[in-house]
């Protein structure tokens, strides 16, 4: 039977995205799992489960990767922006904050997140393919840069910005023509995507703008994908914004900033082997530099986006078992008290994770289960067949790498209340997110009156 211990595996102590398990993970004289100095199932015990638990001295490595190598490989001025649809929240946003990167955000939630979490507004940048005027009005208040995404971004700007006022700091976000998917990318000179300007429509938008008094062009900006494995399309991207970023100076724009958005992928399960923070980086400042000199531009400030890399592998989620369901012939599922609500990926996406027992790690395996969420759907499963030790009834398992898109996209179907997220650091805890109660859903049921009335 297949032993799957992603902690056992030799680690990249500096580049996190390339393991399963957080950074910090080790098993303790007893032989229990512990993150961040912590048994992980004192964390259950503690906090209760499901929960999510993030490393931090993993989160502060990635960032601190991502940094050191642009100021190795990079000749100009560079920034690290941290996509926090990823994973957002006060706590995290001054851990971004402190280790000097800024932060992307898509809302006036992932704005506030960001301003109230001490992030300084020359470090924020809004994204968004419909930014509500709301949106949009508070980025401009709040002297954040705007990604304008399309020609209606732009028109409710000239509405909102009163004339004579300060104009806004933009960046344009180009589609170019590169689509990715994990494995895989093509180039097309026209790409299905909601987000961005299409390229054909750049030079008339680059004029347009020139001649709108509250706009202030500073950068142009691309993102292709997610979860990304090769390097070649973030190269072939820095050739693309490269000649948008000539065209833009050329008309007149005072350009400085290059944004080639985000994208690096993780490992999830042994078969993934993402490149290096340090590769990744290289190879695009080096594309961009080279991209540059052939156009004879100076170098932008180059500034990239990543959500995934930064913080994916130093989460986890600790689950406790609870029914098993054994049909003969076909399958045993073990459900847990979580599932598709704490983590859609499996059910959106197929995504696939790796899990083991936290207090039996190095147990031998001897069933195959499918871990099933405890959700009124019967594609609530987390992961099928894993291989491991026969459990018990209210034994924690873990599950690796789920520091994104998880809490993030959580949501309360079933009405079952998001988890708690603990930061974990030598050997302290700290609760970062409390956990919802029932009681918190019903805080924005309204009931009308005329439904109380006595019949
Ligand atoms: C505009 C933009 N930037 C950055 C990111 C972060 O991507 P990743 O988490 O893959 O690094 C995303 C993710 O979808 C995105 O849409």
């Amino acid at each position: 039977m297949p032993i799957q211990k992603p902690y056992e595996q030799k680690r990249n102590l500096a580049s996190p995205n390339q393991n399963i398990a957080p950074l910090t993970t080790e098993i303790d004289e007893s032989g229990k799992l512990m993150v961040g100095g912590c048994l992980l199932s004192d964390l259950a015990s503690r906090y209760g489960t499901p929960l999510y638990v993030i490393d931090e001295t993993g989160l502060r490595v990635s960032c601190k990767a991502y940094k050191e190598s642009l100021d190795k490989h990079y000749q100009g001025d560079s920034l690290v922006l941290y996509a926090s649809k990823a994973n957002s929240s006060l706590a995290i946003s001054n851990i971004i904050n402190s280790e000097g990167l800024g932060i992307d955000v898509v809302s006036a939630g992932e704005l506030i997140t960001a301003l109230k979490g001490n992030l300084s507004p020359d470090k924020i940048f809004l994204h968004g393919n419909n930014k509500s005027d709301e949106e949009l009005l508070m980025g401009y208040m709040n002297k954040v840069t705007i990604i304008i995404d399309n020609e209606h971004d732009v028109k409710r700007l000239s509405n909102l910005i009163p004339q004579n006022a300060d104009p806004a700091r933009l960046m344009l976000r180009l589609t170019p023509g590169i689509e990715c998917h994990t494995h895989e990318y093509i180039k097309t000179g026209h790409l299905d995507s909601k987000f961005g300007f299409d390229p054909e429509n750049l030079e008339n938008i680059l004029y347009k703008l020139k001649s709108c008094d509250f706009a202030k062009l500073e950068g142009i900006h691309a993102h292709i994908g997610s979860q990304i494995f090769e390097l070649n399309p973030h190269q072939d991207l820095a050739e693309v914004l490269g000649e948008s970023l000539k065209l833009a100076i050329e008309i007149g724009h005072p350009i400085k900033d290059l944004n080639i958005g985000g994208g690096l992928g993780i490992k999830y399960v042994n078969t993934d082997n993402p490149p290096t923070i340090q590769s990744w980086v290289e190879t695009v400042a080096h594309a961009i530099t080279k991209s540059c000199s052939d156009k004879k531009i100076h170098l932008p400030r180059l500034i990239c986006e990543p959500g995934r890399s930064l913080i994916g592998s130093s989460g986890v989620t600790l689950y406790k078992i609870g029914s098993r369901k054994k049909i003969p012939g076909i399958r045993t599922y073990l459900a847990v008290d979580g599932g598709m609500s704490d983590n859609p990926r499996p059910i959106t996406y197929q995504s696939k994770y790796s899990a083991c027992l936290v207090d039996r790690p190095l147990s031998p395996t001897e069933e195959v289960v499918t871990v099933a969420g405890k959700h009124c759907e019967s594609g609530d499963v987390l992961l099928k067949d894993l291989a491991i030790p026969r459990s018990s009834n209210g034994e924690i398992l873990v599950f690796f790498a789920t520091g994104a898109y998880n809490a993030s996209m959580s949501s309360n179907y079933n009405r079952i209340p998001k988890p708690a997220t603990v930061l974990v650091q030598n050997g302290h805890a700290d609760l970062i997110q409390r956990r919802e109660l029932s009681e918190d859903l019903l805080r924005y049921d309204v009931v009308p009156d005329r439904l109380l009335a006595v019949i």
